[in-house]
């Protein structure tokens, strides 16, 4: 049987495991993932949304100017984001809430964010869904993300260990991030795999443009 935590389970695996996030961070930061965030959100402009934004990692990349807005599910991530958006002189405003049930109107950001998220959502496309439907028609969705590896063995790892692994916090880290934002009916513009094509950088939009 897999692993299908609801919302409410994960965002309380996240509550307990907040403090010992740093260590993961730490991780990603070791596979490049720092780089990666800063490419990406130089990108970000205007009205930001950043879709659960754990404990503020990419608070600190983006450009000046843009008038950010924050959500989690976990209460104790976004405790620390707020540490975070201090030590880092960002203003942020913070909201609570489902990624999959956004309580914004439509069309109201410029960019929305996300990062390392698509493998935990419950239902990825309902999340991918309302970040399309919050973003403006000539806004941009910016999407960091890891999946399945197209390396035969590391793939193949993945798939095997894929049960063990979605245990602690609900990460499924062989779903397929770019399929998943065409499923969501969202047009990719850019999209670029790095590091044995795990991580995924991807700037969709809502109408539709030549991948690059
Ligand atoms: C792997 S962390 C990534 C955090 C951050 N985006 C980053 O790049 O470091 C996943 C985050 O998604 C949040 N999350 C998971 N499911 C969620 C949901 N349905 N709605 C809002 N946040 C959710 C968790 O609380 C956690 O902070």
């Amino acid at each position: 049987m897999g692993i299908d935590y609801t919302t409410t389970e994960i965002q309380a695996r996240y509550d307990e495991f907040a403090r010992k996030y740093a260590v993961m961070e730490r991780v990603q930061e070791l596979l490049g993932v720092r780089r990666l965030r800063r490419r990406l959100l130089r990108r970000a402009s205007g009205s930001v949304l950043e879709v659960a934004c754990g404990t503020g990692a990419n608070f600190s990349h983006y450009p000046q100017g843009c008038e950010i807005t924050a959500i989690d599910a976990s209460r104790a991530m976004m405790d620390i984001a707020d540490h975070t958006a201090a030590d880092h002189g960002v203003d942020i405003e913070f909201g609570l809430m489902d990624a999959q049930t956004l309580a914004f109107p439509e069309d109201c950001f410029d960019t929305v964010v996300s990062s390392l998220t698509l493998c935990t959502f419950p239902d990825p496309i309902a999340a991918l869904e309302e970040m399309q439907r919050v973003c403006r028609e000539d806004g941009r969705i910016l999407l960091l993300e890891h999946g399945r590896s197209s390396n035969r063995l590391i793939g193949r790892f993945q798939d095997v260990r894929e049960n063990s692994h979605a245990k602690q916090l609900g990460c499924h880290w062989n779903r397929e991030p770019l399929e998943l934002v065409e499923r969501a009916g969202l047009h990719p513009v850019t999209a670029h795999r790095t590091f044995f094509e795990i991580f995924h950088e991807i700037e969709a939009v809502s109408h539709s443009g030549d991948v690059t």
